[in-house]
């Protein structure tokens, strides 16, 4: 008898053990894993972590700008974030007298916090699963009608959940339209910027760095909620006052244990674990290969323009930054997939569906096929994808004259309706001081070498459809000397002399002559006629599978760990704190110190540079009271699934107290987007005791630190 248990424990050990970490879980349905995160070490209840009755953890944590997470965590509204999520704002304060990318900046109090047109966050009122009043009164209907239903009961509800409060309520659907929940969203429009630290900490490693483990970058940044007089969001106002929040998170200084709980609570944006066997065959072998090579021409032009003259550096940065991220995450995603042998993982799971479909006759009629469907359909339309994927990477990633001829035409456009409405002169000159910020950060020389390159590229990925019939004999070389040379969209003077003297007439004449605008209409004509249509086809038929699919799975597998792709809306994902081993010969530790930040500093990489204060303070081990024996951590990993808009989400320990700031995943486990595999899948963030010491000992800005409440 004993012996049977302990096989069974072994059993359920290792199920859980290799499977514990997957999945992104709704916060309203976290009572059905609170068994499983108690035997990882957790100490709340799946009350405290989501409710509706009371305060939980979940009113700590919004969202923010719509992309990223951040946490609540002081009485008086503070909120933390990445540095990366506060980048447009810092940045937007900076000057060259006020050069807060340099120095940082630190409000010295509440009247020196500023304030950001536009910026959000919304804290979450509740989730309801509302699939069966989505799905009310279907009986009888016709497919169309079905639709328009539908969309009635979708209104219905929303209007419902909205009468007579502040709030806005969103419906969305998760595992491909076979549940419906509802969100209902508290937004905050008055979040002003308290403190950053310089880019020498918030990008430290910048593009070196990115995505890769160890790391040592301080990515945070701190802002507050303000709300009017009843703490209620409100218009930006000088009347308003720091918001009261519901609950916030207790900051954890203690010693860290590995192994000990983590949790991750925000807002991840989408993940593709269902894509099946011939899906991420045409991913790894055709579809990143492509983009890669594309962005590895741009990057190319770019990084040596960058290295050739400061202007151009400053000029770039940002959208080399955007650019080498995607290009780096889809890198090391090849990678691991293949490292893992992810097909054969695929081809594994779909025989184990297709036989356990077999063995009843109403699974086989309802779920025997799907697989097959899926992956036939992908082949047929593979073509379709890849000419939007490279239609994307050319038309909208790579030489920036075409963002220039989409602006112009999207102005164009409206050229009759100006004219008549009276306001063509006052949209011209908006034109105009639009185009001047566009050329301030833009190289001709550069764009014309991307334009050169990624021409000839595209053409050899996707054959000489998408250019003009007419230029079909002219060589990209060719075209790149005359759109240089000639063209309005890619100089200055030439735009604005243009616009000056701009007459029904002349535009007329643009659309005939101007080569940069003609290779882009044409290009972009031929995306919207031939490549768009059949690409929402093959997303409309592959959902619908995808729907079966995972319906399927839910009721032939109800033992497997489920759980809804990433939707940007608000998640859980629970693990530890680990390191991993995810190459042979090579174990990474769970943390790094500020050790590892003066090693990599003194290489000549100037994504490594450091203030001399940050040399000053680590050599006189000025730690304050934020070390753990004797070393102060700088960022530590832990085994949490996470992807894009987990960014700044709170890591949550055990007692629901706040241990760092999610930030990034280290390479070897970007694969986790289509396939989490535990044994390798990390998460990064930054301590918080490193924050907290940035604040106090760096920068003198321990009132902020007063402010929280820490956990010792
Ligand atoms: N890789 C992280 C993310 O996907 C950080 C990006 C910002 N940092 C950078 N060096 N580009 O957003
Ligand atoms: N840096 C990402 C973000 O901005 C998070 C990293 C990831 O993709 O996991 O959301």
């Amino acid at each position: 008898m004993k012996k049977i248990t302990a096989i069974i424990l072994l059993f359920i050990a290792s199920t859980f053990s290799s499977f514990a970490e997957e999945g992104m879980l709704i916060p309203s349905l976290i009572s059905a894993f609170e068994d499983d995160m108690k035997a990882m070490g957790m100490k709340l209840s799946a009350d405290d972590i989501y409710s509706v009755n009371h305060s939980s953890l979940k009113d700590a944590i919004l969202h923010f700008g719509g992309g990223c997470t951040a946490e609540l965590v002081s009485s008086q509204g503070l909120l933390l974030t990445n540095h990366h999520c506060g980048y447009s704002q810092i940045q937007s304060h900076s000057s060259l007298e006020n050069d807060y990318l340099k120095y940082g900046f630190w409000a010295k109090n509440k009247s020196e916090e500023k304030k950001n047109p536009g910026l959000t966050a919304a804290r979450v009122v509740r989730i309801q699963d509302v699939t069966a009043s989505v799905f009310q009164g279907m009986e009888g209907l016709s497919q169309s009608e079905k639709l328009l239903k539908m969309q009635e009961n979708v209104n219905a509800l929303i209007k419902d959940a909205m009468a007579g409060n502040e709030y806005s309520a969103d419906i969305k659907p998760f595992n491909y339209g076979n549940d419906f929940y509802m969100i209902v969203k508290e937004t905050f429009r008055d979040v002003r910027l308290v403190g950053t630290p310089p880019n020498s900490i918030g990008k430290f490693g910048g593009d070196t760095d990115n995505w890769v483990w160890p790391r040592h970058t301080g990515d945070f940044s701190v802002f507050r909620v303000y709300a009017n007089a009843s703490n209620e969001p409100s218009d930006i106002s000088d009347s308003n006052v720091p918001y009261k929040p519901l609950h916030f998170l207790p900051v954890s200084v203690k010693n860290r244990v590995p192994g000990e709980f983590t949790m991750v609570y925000g807002f991840p944006g989408s993940t593709e674990q269902h894509l099946t066997s011939e899906n991420l065959r045409y991913i790894i072998d055709q579809e990143r290969p492509a983009r890669i090579k594309m962005r590895d021409k741009s990057l190319g032009v770019i990084n040596a323009g960058m290295r050739s003259s400061d202007l151009i550096r400053i000029q770039y940065s940002s959208k080399q930054a955007r650019i080498a991220n995607g290009w780096k995450k889809w890198i090391g995603q090849i990678g691991g997939l293949k490292t893992v042998d992810a097909i054969q993982i695929k081809l594994d799971r779909e025989k184990r569906f297709n036989d356990m479909a077999a063995t009843k006759p109403e699974w086989q009629e309802a779920y025997g096929s799907v697989i097959n469907e899926l992956n036939k359909l992908v082949v047929k339309y593979k073509d379709a994808d890849f000419g939007y994927s490279m239609a994307i990477e050319y038309l909208y990633v790579g030489p920036e004259v075409f963002k220039q001829a989409r602006n112009l035409n999207k102005f164009l456009k409206n050229y009759e309706a100006m004219e008549i409405a009276g306001t063509l002169d006052a949209e011209i000159d908006k034109q105009i001081k639009g185009a001047k910020g566009f050329f301030k950060n833009y190289d001709a020389a550069v764009d014309k070498e991307i334009f050169l390159l990624l021409t000839e590229e595209y053409v050899k990925q996707v054959g000489n459809g998408p250019l003009p019939a007419r230029l079909k004999n002219t060589s990209a070389q060719v075209l790149a000397d005359k759109i240089f040379k000639k063209s309005i969209l890619t100089d200055e003077a030439r735009f604005i002399k243009f616009m000056n003297k701009l007459k029904a007439k002349s535009f007329k004449k643009l659309k005939k002559k101007d080569l940069g605008f003609i290779v882009w209409s044409e290009s972009n004509d031929n995306f919207r006629e031939n490549v768009l249509p059949d690409v929402r086809t093959y997303r409309g038929a592959k959902d619908q599978l995808l729907k079966t699919y995972v319906k399927g799975k839910m009721e032939m597998f109800p033992d497997d760990k489920h759980w809804p792709d990433a939707n940007s809306t608000m998640r859980i994902t629970y693990g530890k704190l680990e390191g991993s081993a995810p190459h042979d010969g090579m174990a990474y530790t769970e943390h790094t110190t500020i050790d590892g930040i003066i090693a990599k500093n003194n290489s000549d990489n100037p994504d490594f540079d450091v203030l001399p204060r940050m040399r000053e303070l680590a050599k006189k081990k000025d730690y304050g009271d934020y070390a753990q024996d004797g070393e102060l951590w700088v960022c530590f990993s832990g085994s949490n699934h996470t992807t894009g808009g987990n960014s700044g989400s709170p890591v949550i320990d055990a007692e629901g107290n706040l241990m760092g700031l999610n930030f990034d995943r280290t390479w070897e486990s970007t694969m986790s987007d289509f396939m989490f595999d535990a044994s390798r899948c990390r998460n990064i963030a930054v301590d918080v005791r490193y924050v907290l010491w940035v604040m106090d000992r760096y920068s003198g800005a321990k009132h902020l630190v007063d402010e929280m409440v820490l956990v010792k």
